[in-house]
């Protein structure tokens, strides 16, 4: 089936109780990873890429394989999102790309990196709602600044995008009064808040208590918006057993906690229906690789690795998938198009 909007894949998570995971993509492999696990389990699937992502494999690259993936499993609802637009441009070059959902991070200017203002976030996120709606298009927007209660920052530069310099508390943590004049100024379909998450693999330096990793905000939102879904960025949970391969194996990476399963699962039964993960891909398709050269450091065909590689995201997805709840879901989730979505949101 084509793409569906992100909306009608949230609405049924909503009506089901469960949530589902937004996997990056950045090349051929971990596409066919994402959706070799979607179609073992039957379960639906966001596809997100980031600019960085775009940039990376040409976007008429991305759109053509992610075309190729429709074609190979046509039962299994797709959605492809722009990760963390950082402008209207992107936004909509994304829209004419034939993404059926863009996430407007208005929560930082268009940098990439200064926290911008309320006032500032509202008026670009509700400009792209009123775009994106017109066709059809699903709109995720971010209130709060991601980033660490553990040193109150986003965090390095290697662990991903996010705010530069020093946030304060009131940043870090999304007030839900100012969540709900958020969704009913802009309009937005899901809305990312900040609970302590930041992205990349290094989040926590311990394993997180609910003083840095606060899942008790979550239900505080969910209680005054109980129709809006809630997104968890900076979800990966970073598996021990990666981290300790890779480093068994030549790589250097610093002793670090992710976001237990168990914390993704209580936010889902408070109203989390989208949960991305990006560096737990990274870290699986990493260790297979360092483990794979450890033990054939004869070998250089590029396709035995990467076949390791994409197996392990696969096995990843997988696990994630059946944590969230989203395996065995996709029959029954209706076919909505583009068109069909706008005159919903027309009439609404
Ligand atoms: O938002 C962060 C995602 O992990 C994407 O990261 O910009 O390195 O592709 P990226
Ligand atoms: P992780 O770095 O925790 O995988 O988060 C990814 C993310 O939030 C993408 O938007
Ligand atoms: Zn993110």
């Amino acid at each position: 089936m084509p793409l569906v909007p992100l909306r009608i894949l949230l609405d049924d998570a909503q009506k089901r109780g469960y949530g589902i995971a937004a996997f990056n993509i950045n090349n051929m492999e971990q596409i066919q990873a994402i959706m070799e696990a979607a179609h073992a389990l039957q379960a639906p699937v966001i596809l997100q890429a980031s600019r960085g992502a775009r940039t990376y494999t040409n976007d008429l690259f991305l759109v053509r394989m992610v075309q190729a993936a429709l074609e190979l499993y046509p039962n299994i609802p797709v959605v492809l999102h722009q990760d963390h637009g950082n402008s209207p441009e992107t936004c909509v070059s994304a829209i004419r790309l034939g993404f059926t959902s863009v996430m407007m991070d208005g929560s930082l200017e268009a940098d990439g990196k200064t926290p911008s203002s309320f006032d500032y976030n509202v008026s670009i996120t509700k400009y792209i709602v009123d775009i994106a709606h017109m066709v059809g298009v699903s709109v995720e927007g971010e209130l709060g600044t991601l980033g660490s209660l553990e040193h109150m920052s986003a965090g390095e530069k290697e662990d991903g995008h996010g705010a530069s310099g020093k946030l304060t508390l009131e940043q870090l943590l999304t007030d839900p009064d100012q969540a709900v004049e958020f969704v009913q100024k802009t309009g937005v379909d899901a809305l990312a808040v900040a609970i302590g998450t930041s992205h990349g693999a290094y989040k926590f330096t311990t394993p997180p208590t609910s003083d840095v990793l606060v899942i008790d905000r979550i239900l505080a939102i969910h209680e005054k918006l109980p129709n809006c879904h809630l997104v968890m960025h900076g979800s990966s949970s970073v598996p021990q057993d990666l981290l300790k391969t890779i480093n068994a194996h030549g790589g250097k990476l610093r002793q670090a906690y992710g976001v237990p399963v168990e914390a993704i699962q209580k936010g889902i039964k408070a109203g989390v229906r989208k949960i991305n993960v990006d560096t737990d891909i990274r870290l699986a398709m990493t260790a297979a690789i360092r483990s794979w050269f450890a033990d054939h450091p004869d070998s250089f065909d590029p396709r035995d690795y990467f076949k390791e590689a994409r197996s392990a995201a696969r096995k990843l997805c997988e696990e994630r998938m059946r944590q969230f709840g989203q395996a065995g879901k996709a029959p029954g989730i209706e076919f909505v198009s583009l068109p069909e979505m706008a005159k919903r949101y027309k009439v609404a």
